[in-house]
């Protein structure tokens, strides 16, 4: 079970108190209340603290200072199904950011990002790890030698300075927009969350080094073609995920056993032993943490993110940002399926969570808290017998000679059963099974073929 400690002074409130007064004294202008769905716009969620300051950096708006802060709600799905596996992997999270709109400059942004970590957040520099950019030649942009100096004037040693390519260290939003090489900070927690691989260090993808903060040096727009184009001004754009940062400062395994998610964990605990668990089927393989913490881990961040979608008003459904809810919701209670749990049980978790975060919560907020409770429990019910006959379907499923299951049987559970395909992709992933999914497609164009043909014949055109 992961511990449940909170040193004085480092609970998640208090570290963005430290934060929040660390940036205001040095002269920057908080930016509060940009929601988590992007207004305008159903089909994505907010994925970085820098999304809502998008005008200011590419100089379209004057923004209201030129040093500017935020606590920003984000939410990032992409990789949903790496939740739980490592320690460091939320779907939504807290980006703590601060801006530099043409105003300092890289040097400044790493003394104070520094003198945050040592001074207010009293961590051993001993214990700090950076990456700066390597350079790309094809993109004519050379080693990060600027930002090596002042790692090196502020006495990071060169052996923990690890230049790392475009991949890892030019920040991009995923796609064209502003981007630029980035300096990131790691913490190194120790030989007992590393892979104790002798190449291991930052970058590597087990949880000794855990990267706390991005600082991107965000100079140019980029283009679909991947082309680059310099901003009109040079910001600086950082990144500190609160989670992460938590569980170092209060010495837990990892960013789901923080002080934020204690609360859920614990109902979560009494619900498992409260004698309504049926016999629990924790075969899959063995991953770097048990299928038991995963699946913990899995359920509190999902119903956490569920939870702040709905509070800026995206429910479970069909398509863009509510089709993200729902999947999150059958992943979540597939997860409690696992560990045996009777469903619904994922709505009990909502009013523990929620005051978990009570001091981010608006008061409009907190009188929802209980009519979202219901409606994921809604989604649940709906689901559970969907989730049911779905897993026993898969479970019976056998590979075709080549070692995979054809994509149209997914097809078939999707159209019958109403069972979704990238869950009974994952649920196979799990016995070593892999999709071919070649066959999709075309059992759904045959399926839609069918379905106008009969459509025709029944209206008699
Ligand atoms: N924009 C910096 C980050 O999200 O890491």
């Amino acid at each position: 079970m992961e511990s449940t400690s909170v040193p004085h002074g480092y609970s998640s409130p208090e570290i963005v108190a430290r934060y929040r007064a660390f940036f205001q004294a040095h002269g920057h202008t908080e930016l509060v209340g940009s929601p988590l769905a992007v207004p305008g716009n159903s089909t994505s969620f907010v994925i970085a603290g820098m999304q809502p300051l998008l005008p200011y950096l590419r100089g379209q708006q004057l923004p209201p200072s030129t040093r500017l802060l935020s606590l920003q709600r984000c939410l990032r799905s992409d990789d949903a199904d790496a939740v739980g596996s490592n320690g460091r992997k939320n779907t939504f999270f807290f980006m703590l950011g601060n801006w530099s709109i043409g105003d300092y400059n890289k040097g400044d942004a790493i003394e104070m990002a520094l003198s945050l970590l040592l001074e207010d957040f009293a961590l051993h520099q001993s214990t700090l790890w950076v990456t700066v950019f390597a350079g790309d030649s094809e993109l004519g942009i050379p080693l990060d030698e600027t930002a090596v100096e002042h790692w090196l004037r502020l006495g990071i040693p060169y052996e923990r300075i690890v230049p790392l390519g475009a991949e890892d260290n030019l920040w991009t939003m995923g796609g064209p927009g502003p981007c630029g090489p980035c300096s990131e900070i790691y913490v190194d927690r120790g030989l007992a969350f590393g892979c104790g691989l002798p190449t291991c260090r930052p970058g590597c993808a087990c949880d000794r080094f855990l990267e706390v903060w991005n600082l991107v040096f965000m100079e140019y727009e980029r283009f679909t073609d991947g082309s680059l184009a310099p901003l009109p001004q040079r910001n600086i754009d950082t990144g500190m995920g609160l989670e992460r940062i938590a569980s170092v400062l209060q010495g837990v395994e990892s960013a789901f056993s923080i002080d934020l998610y204690q609360p859920a964990l614990s109902r979560l605990n009494e619900q498992l032993s409260e004698g309504n668990r049926q016999r629990p089927d924790l075969s899959m393989p063995v991953l770097p943490v048990t299928p038991e913490v995963r699946a913990r881990r899995v359920i509190v961040d999902h119903v956490r993110a569920a939870l702040f979608a709905g509070l800026a008003g995206v429910l479970p459904g069909r398509d863009g940002c509510a089709s993200v809810v729902r999947r999150l919701i059958r992943r979540a209670a597939r997860q409690g399926h696992l560990l045996g749990l009777q469903q619904p049980f994922l709505n009990e978790l909502v009013v523990p969570l929620a005051q978990a975060h009570d001091a981010f919560l608006r008061v409009e907020e907190r009188a929802q808290v209980s009519t979202l409770a219901r409606m994921i429990a809604d989604e649940e019910r709906r689901f559970t017998y969907v989730l049911a006959r779905g897993l026993q379907y898969l479970a019976h499923l056998e590979p075709d000679q080549q070692g995979h299951i054809p994509g149209e049987r997914l097809f078939v559970l999707h159209a019958e059963k109403g069972f979704p395909p990238d869950l009974a992709a994952e649920v196979l992933a799990e016995r070593g099974l892999s999709v071919d999914w070649s066959s999709y497609e075309p059992a759904l164009a045959e399926h839609r073929r069918i379905s106008r043909l009969s459509a025709a014949r029944h209206f008699g055109l």
